[in-house]
């Protein structure tokens, strides 16, 4: 039997930004629509469905929504705070906390646009002077201190995620995936207000978010490798959600660094443990069988985890390495049954027809991307 015969994956056009999903930058994110069509046909209320590597933590947040129990595992601390944060509701007093620190900002952020108060010490990191101007670094070092004030821990992280979605416009890093520095010439009091500005929409969408939810699920975020799942203890999951990195496309670990640094992050961890990153592979240095090696152990682990008929949905984009094309649906079919999984559908991106895009920005390199469907074995 077809299962993904009858199912649109046709998003172009909607709407990715409600409730919390919006929060945060983060490469490749899944069009939130992906994972929810895929719960809502595939799993149920008393389920656990886990993603190994659930990067902004839009199956969690989904999850969530559908009252199914999740798990989450990253080897990127900043990608678990955004899952952590993205996916789990605030109370009301937790909200209150957030919106009195956004009224004290008000206030001070006039006293500082005037030039009036500028007494502030900044956490010292390499590059500092290099990524933040002397004025953007001292606003954000206020409000860092101002955060890490706050006792309540759910309140706290929902504040970080707020400055760090801010820190990359501030900084004078081009973008989200270029980390040229260029100049910006921020103005007094102009980080502020974007944290305001900002602050204020998450708070809303997060009220929203809070008030959906009726009855909280479990959600269980894990900051380490999914090379290696036996801290799960022999958990079995009913489901697998998931999108491994695109090889040698991005580098998580340094688009997000000086968020991380802000933030207390640790930024080592994820840079060397990253599978497929631009950093191994762009040099032509590594052949594509340590990408194969690497992705390999992570199913051999997603195998392990899996109740015996369980569902593995991956959705995967083609990788090129030194200079050759992978065409992944056809690396993963091929190591699959090895590890105890069988391939049962494999629906791809057709450039021609829009329609079967997940992800339009990264099809438009002319690589395709693949919605796998696999079942334990
Ligand atoms: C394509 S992104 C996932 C995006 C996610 N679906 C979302 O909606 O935000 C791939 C993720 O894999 C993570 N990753 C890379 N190597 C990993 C490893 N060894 N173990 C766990 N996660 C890893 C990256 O940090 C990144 O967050």
């Amino acid at each position: 039997m077809k299962l993904l015969e009858n199912i649109r994956f046709d998003f172009d056009g909607e709407d990715t930004s409600y409730l919390t999903h919006s929060f945060h930058p983060f490469p490749a994110k899944f069009p939130p629509q992906l994972p929810k069509v895929i719960l809502s046909e595939f799993s149920g209320k008393g389920e656990i469905v886990l993603d190994p590597f659930c990067g902004s933590g839009t199956t969690l947040v989904e999850a969530q929504l559908q009252g199914i129990d999740s798990v989450g595992v990253d080897i990127n601390g900043l990608a678990c705070l955004l899952s952590e944060v993205k996916s789990k509701p605030l109370s009301k007093q937790q909200q209150s906390l957030a919106a009195e620190l956004f009224n004290r900002i008000s206030d001070e952020s006039f006293l500082w646009e005037m030039g009036k108060k500028k007494d502030v010490t900044v956490p010292k990191f390499d590059g500092l002077s290099h990524w933040f101007q002397p004025n953007v670094a001292k606003e954000l070092a206020f409000l860092r201190n101002e955060i890490l004030a706050i006792k309540d821990k759910a309140a706290r992280d929902f504040l970080r995620v707020v400055l760090s979605s801010i820190i990359v416009r501030v900084s004078n890093q081009e973008s989200d995936t270029r980390f040229a520095a260029i100049d910006k010439k921020i103005k007094d009091g102009f980080t502020f207000k974007l944290f305001l500005d900002r602050g204020k929409v998450f708070l809303e969408k997060m009220r929203a978010f809070s008030k959906q939810v009726k009855t909280p699920t479990i959600v269980e975020v894990y900051n380490t490798d999914s090379r290696d799942l036996g801290f799960l203890n022999s958990r079995k999951f009913d489901l697998i959600v998931t999108s491994p990195p695109y090889a040698n496309t991005y580098d998580y670990y340094l688009y997000h660094k000086f968020r991380k640094r802000w933030l207390d992050i640790d930024v080592h961890y994820a840079q060397y443990n990253e599978i497929g990153s631009r950093r191994e592979f762009s040099s032509l240095k590594n052949d594509p069988s340590k990408w194969v090696y690497d992705l390999k152990l992570c199913f051999m682990q997603i195998s392990s985890v899996l109740k015996k008929k369980g569902l593995a949905f991956i959705i995967i984009g083609d990788s090129i390495i030194r200079k050759k094309l992978l065409r992944m649906d056809e690396v993963i079919s091929e190591f699959a049954p090895s590890v105890g999984l069988e391939v049962c559908e494999i629906v791809s991106s057709d450039l021609k027809r829009h329609s079967k895009i997940f992800n339009p920005a990264f099809a438009q390199r002319g690589k395709k991307e693949h919605l796998m469907l696999l079942q334990k074995q």
